[in-house]
């Protein structure tokens, strides 16, 4: 459910820019926060705080990969393979964390853990190839490195689980 406060944030968005449509990402972002993934709430209440149709909003949350449209992984791993990470080697990363999570890139595992991502550019392309996770960078990546983080990104998860129990 899209809170009022929430609602509240995303009109104020639309001051913030010379037209109204331009808040349409932040305000996004801000139906993400509330829900864990785009829903039609969601694009209902963008749709009503900047004046612009739902098939608008949808048009544009479709076009970016960092909107969900159904709910992520707890971890979510953004793999970059925009041209400095193909340059170095970003498609073995990427073949090696589908072939260690079990899914291809757009997909989540069943257990609801990973959601894996081919991304464009993350902006870091001095340390490709990168990725991220959750929004953190992990960078310089190598086929150990990145076992070497799923383990650990394993080992998280499995504590979490742990603690829930008790
Ligand atoms: Fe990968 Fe820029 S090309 S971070």
């Amino acid at each position: 459910m899209i809170s009022e406060h929430a609602k509240q944030r995303m009109r104020e968005l639309t001051q913030r820019y010379p037209a109204a449509r331009s808040a349409v990402l932040p305000a996004l972002y801000i139906a993400q926060e509330e829900e864990g993934y785009i829903t039609s709430e969601g694009l209902q209440a963008v749709s009503e705080a900047i004046g612009i149709t739902v098939d608008d909003v949808e048009s544009v949350a479709t076009f970016y990969t960092m909107y969900f449209h159904q709910p992520p992984g707890k971890k979510v791993i953004k793999v970059c393979n925009s041209i400095s990470c193909y340059l170095r080697n970003c498609d073995a990363v990427l073949e090696h964390l589908e072939q260690r999570l079990g899914i291809k890139r757009g997909e989540t595992t069943p257990d609801g853990n990973y959601t894996l991502q081919a991304v464009e550019c993350l902006a870091s392309c001095g340390t490709a190839p990168v990725l991220q996770v959750n929004g953190e960078f992990v960078e310089n990546l190598t086929i150990e490195s990145t076992d070497a983080l799923v383990d650990q990104l394993d080992a998280e998860l499995k504590a979490k689980k742990s603690e829930a129990r008790l």
